[in-house]
């Protein structure tokens, strides 16, 4: 083992460990704004030196209940944990809801006993909560029905990576105001950003996520918009973004949503209203042709693969952030570049 000095950047990630070891990442609103720079700086560091990681979540185990399909934050966390030493249990829970053989508290009960943290993708909000209220081990929502942290804070990274300073860019949001959508205008909050969110007006952003929006900003100084023109949001901005017409567990609304949505599909004409500089976003899966045209989401100002290779620098920072503690750092310390 190396006696090197403790360096700037590890006494940083040390400082930043202290602040997030054993908390649950189920929602944006569990975050200070301190926490987000403290991510990204961390992301920022496993991304320009990965090398440095590879043994800080050693003999660390998480284990992970996806009710839903997924492709990005599945492999992203597996293979985050892998390159950091840790392993991972994946269980396909999509035959049928988390808590439909026993009581959440009995299944948080048992994974304590066994694993250092627990990753929840699900139809309901409730169950990430209940899981995060009854496990005394780090709970991290990986996409319920109202948020999807992992996702927004990845894209902030990535907006960050791109633009600098996150207080000066305005980024606009079209379609619907669902959990993606939430998450984004929660860290634009937390982040002091601008953000422009316009949805067809019966499938606006949740009231109460708007409302918690606003008393961040307030503190803050973020700017937050919601409107319905998707012209009126798109006008000037840094980055437009956009996410399904139907998510998952609403397939059953899709004729209908088919049907209002296309007014707010992100295509040439829309994004010529942006800035000249401006970055187009999604979060991956597209449907294409319907929320986003090829041209737009092919075309070189388009960012998404960006978006899916940030997941995996920012969900290595939030697991060593939550679950590293002290033991995590004494690796990083000690490890070569
Ligand atoms: N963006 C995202 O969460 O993708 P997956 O559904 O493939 O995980
Ligand atoms: N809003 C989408 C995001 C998929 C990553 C959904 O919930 O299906």
């Amino acid at each position: 083992m190396s006696s090197q000095p403790i360096s700037t950047t590890q006494a940083a990630h040390s400082q930043a460990a202290a602040g997030l070891s054993c908390r649950d990442l189920v929602s944006i609103r569990d975050l200070r704004p301190q926490d987000i720079e403290d991510i990204f700086h961390l992301a920022g560091l496993m991304k320009a030196r990965p090398s440095r990681f590879r043994a800080a979540l050693a003999g660390k185990q998480i284990v992970m209940f996806f009710e839903k399909p997924s492709l990005r934050t599945r492999l992203t966390f597996e293979a985050g944990m892998a390159s950091m030493g840790g392993w991972t249990s994946f269980v396909d829970q999509t035959h049928g809801r988390l808590d439909g053989r026993e009581k959440l508290s009995d299944i948080a009960h048992n994974l304590e006993r066994w694993v250092d943290g627990i990753i929840l993708r699900t139809f309901a909000h409730r169950t990430v909560e209940g899981m995060a209220e009854h496990a005394c081990i780090p709970v991290i929502n990986a996409l319920s029905e109202l948020e999807h942290p992992c996702q927004a804070l990845a894209d902030y990274f990535t907006l960050r990576e791109r633009f600098g300073d996150l207080k000066k860019i305005c980024l606009a949001y079209v379609g619907d105001g669902n959990n993606v959508a939430h998450s984004l205008l929660l860290t634009c909050a937390s982040v002091g950003s601008k953000i422009r969110i316009a949805t067809p007006p019966q499938y606006a952003p949740d009231a109460h996520i708007v409302a918690d929006a606003r008393d961040i900003a307030a503190h803050t100084g973020a700017t937050i918009e919601i409107v319905t023109d998707p012209r009126e949001a798109v006008f000037g901005v840094d980055a437009v973004y956009t996410d399904a017409w139907t998510s998952m567990g609403h397939e059953h609304e899709s004729e209908e949503r088919d049907r209002i949505f296309p007014p707010y599909q992100m295509n040439r004409e829309l994004v010529a209203g942006a800035a000249p500089h401006a970055v187009f976003m999604h979060c991956l899966p597209a449907h294409r042709g319907m929320e986003i045209t090829d041209e737009v989401i092919d075309s070189e100002r388009s960012v998404v693969f960006d978006q899916a290779e940030s997941r995996l620098h920012v969900q290595k920072a939030i697991l060593l952030l939550l679950l590293g503690g002290e033991a995590s750092r004494l690796p990083v310390r000690s490890a070569h570049a």
